[in-house]
């Protein structure tokens, strides 16, 4: 079972008489005891923690070298003790060729790795190579580290990706009717969850999805390159995303969530391969990553129509912060547009958008319920942004014939300064929906540049206050008088 400890087991029982004493048995048991200690780790390869400090408020201002005063996701990760037991794939007959198929190996490495997860936790090394697999589960008290050059790739046969239930505040798969591809890296009810290691990689190879997506081949939902279901306490950090078949990091139902100096790169037409999508979640972190990609950077979600409704699961505290990226068709940031699960406390700091079709949007639409409430926004600089501001109904976007056209989301409370938009293409379009306007919308010191002397705001069913604004705003945000918002 465990490194050489049969081979050593072995060799000391060669040794023994035919009848060996009792006290001679407890010898050896302790000698084995011994030695299967010594040897069953190999030179663990462990992460330098950089969330370090007293597990506290999140969002509270701790200081480390390098981001001296400036604020952090510690607090919504709590730290875990370094793992008891620490094993190479190759441990597992993986074959790091680019060629040979891991799966069996990655199911041989996590079926080991979960027995411990009561007794001190594991920690699976992926070394230098390409490592060829199929989707592989996780497990609780784990750590996946991917060394430097250390490249995971997904499987190019579908059936690698088996189909499971559709998420119950989606009622179905988000693309095709019942039931959806896994992730090619899935969880599911499990805490304590490290996804790091030296910069290493994870590639979907998702071409031939984004072509069965194209070519309307595609008979299930695609499947995100990382999933983590009903989980808590789950740190993705210092790696680098390729090429997801669909949205990236997709943490649903979970809580205490920090994704952390990632890369996320797929071509820049590469259908829906949002980066991070937060969904019926609560305190996500996301801070300091560099997404490009064929849709929105990072996109907040809670469920879709009557599903989501009915399941009422909302996102909530979370921050997305020192996010940098483009995406030439989609958003930096969107809100929703599948929301109806309700969405509130977020914000959304030191973001940088280049050559995008929008910098910040919130989407919804009738039929969707739910909220989008208490969204901060500040510090963002774009450039070559379309829209930088924009604010729209969906696109007729439901899952079946059964949505609720009474179902109005309520948008109040949207707060946004502090914003420098250079080269833009059009004013900020805003777009309540009648019978629901956005209320409590705040905009300060927000410059939009580079529009022609003609460009003006486009504003319906929206009411709010604003001050600082170039070029000037619409009526709808002249709102005199104290507001609770500005
Ligand atoms: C994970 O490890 C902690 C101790 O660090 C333990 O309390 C907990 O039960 C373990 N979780 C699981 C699912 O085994
Ligand atoms: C992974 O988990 C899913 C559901 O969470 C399950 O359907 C699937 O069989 C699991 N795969 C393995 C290899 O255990
Ligand atoms: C992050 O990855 C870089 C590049 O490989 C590596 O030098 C660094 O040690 C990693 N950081 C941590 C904290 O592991
Ligand atoms: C990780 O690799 C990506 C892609 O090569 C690179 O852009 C990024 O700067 C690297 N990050 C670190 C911390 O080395
Ligand atoms: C659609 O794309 C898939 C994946 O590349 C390919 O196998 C299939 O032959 C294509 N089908 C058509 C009708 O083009
Ligand atoms: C604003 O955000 C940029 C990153 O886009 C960052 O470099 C800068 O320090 C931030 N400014 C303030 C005042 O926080
Ligand atoms: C929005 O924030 C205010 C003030 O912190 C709080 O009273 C209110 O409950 C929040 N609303 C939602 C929907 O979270
Ligand atoms: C207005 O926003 C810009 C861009 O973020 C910032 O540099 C400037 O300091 C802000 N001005 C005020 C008065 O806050
Ligand atoms: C904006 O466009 C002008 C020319 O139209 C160019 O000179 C300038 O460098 C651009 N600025 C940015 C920030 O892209």
């Amino acid at each position: 079972m465990m490194d050489n400890e049969i081979p050593y087991t072995k060799k000391l029982m060669g040794t023994i008489n035919t009848r060996p004493s009792w006290a001679f048995l407890i010898l050896l048991f302790t000698a084995v005891a011994i030695l299967t200690l010594q040897i069953k780790n190999e030179k663990p390869v462990l992460p330098i923690w950089p969330l370090s400090g007293r597990v506290g408020f999140p969002g509270r201002v701790i200081e480390f070298p390098g981001r001296v005063g400036k604020p952090t996701c510690v607090g919504f990760f709590k730290n875990v003790p370094e793992r008891k037991m620490v094993k190479s794939i190759k441990y597992f007959g993986g074959i790091g060729d680019g060629k040979t198929s891991n799966t069996a190996a990655f199911w041989r490495a996590m079926r080991f790795m979960e027995t411990w997860q009561e007794k001190g936790g594991a920690q699976l090394n992926v070394p230098r190579g390409r490592w060829v697999t199929g989707s592989f589960n996780l497990t609780s008290n784990f750590t996946l580290f991917l060394e430097e050059g250390a490249v995971i790739l997904g499987s190019q046969n579908p059936e690698e990706w088996p189909i499971i239930e559709p998420l119950p505040s989606y009622g179905r798969g988000r693309e095709r009717l019942g039931g959806r591809h896994i992730s090619l890296i899935h969880g599911d009810g499990l805490t304590n969850v490290v996804i790091t290691g030296q910069n290493g990689t994870i590639d979907g190879q998702g071409q031939m999805w984004w072509e069965l997506w194209w070519n309307r081949t595609l008979e299930h939902t695609r499947g995100h390159l990382v999933e983590m279901m009903n989980s808590q306490n789950i740190l993705i950090y210092n790696l680098t995303f390729l090429n997801s078949p669909f949205w990236t990091i997709h943490p649903v139902y979970c809580s205490n969530v920090v994704i952390k100096d990632m890369t996320i790169l797929a071509p820049l037409k590469a259908p829906n391969t949002d980066g991070i999508d937060p969904d019926s979640s609560k305190n996500v972190c996301i801070e300091d990553c560099y997404i490009e990609s064929g849709d929105d950077l990072v996109a907040v979600k809670s469920g879709w129509d009557q599903y989501g409704i009915a399941m009422a699961r909302p996102s909530s505290n979370i921050i997305v912060r020192r996010v940098s990226g483009t995406t030439p068709t989609c958003s930096g940031v969107g809100i929703g547009s599948e929301m109806s699960g309700g969405i509130s406390d977020v914000i959304v700091e030191d973001l940088h958008v280049r050559d995008s079709a929008a910098g910040i949007r919130i989407k919804t639409d009738k039929g969707r319920g739910g909220y989008i409430a208490n969204i901060t926004i500040s510090n963002i600089t774009m450039e070559r942004v379309k829209v930088p501001i924009r604010f729209s109904r969906g696109a007729d976007d439901h899952p079946d014939e059964n949505w609720d056209l009474k179902a109005l989301p309520k948008v109040k409370g949207i707060s946004i300064s502090n914003v420098v938009s250079f080269n833009s293409s059009k004013a900020p379009l805003l777009e309540g929906i009648v019978n629901a306007p956005f209320e409590g919308i705040c905009m300060k010191n927000v410059s939009i540049l580079g529009l022609p002397p003609s460009a003006r705001w486009t504003c319906k069913f929206v009411s709010g206050s604003s001050d600082g604004i170039h070029p000037p705003p619409c009526p709808e945000l002249q709102n005199s008088g104290p507001s609770s918002w500005c």
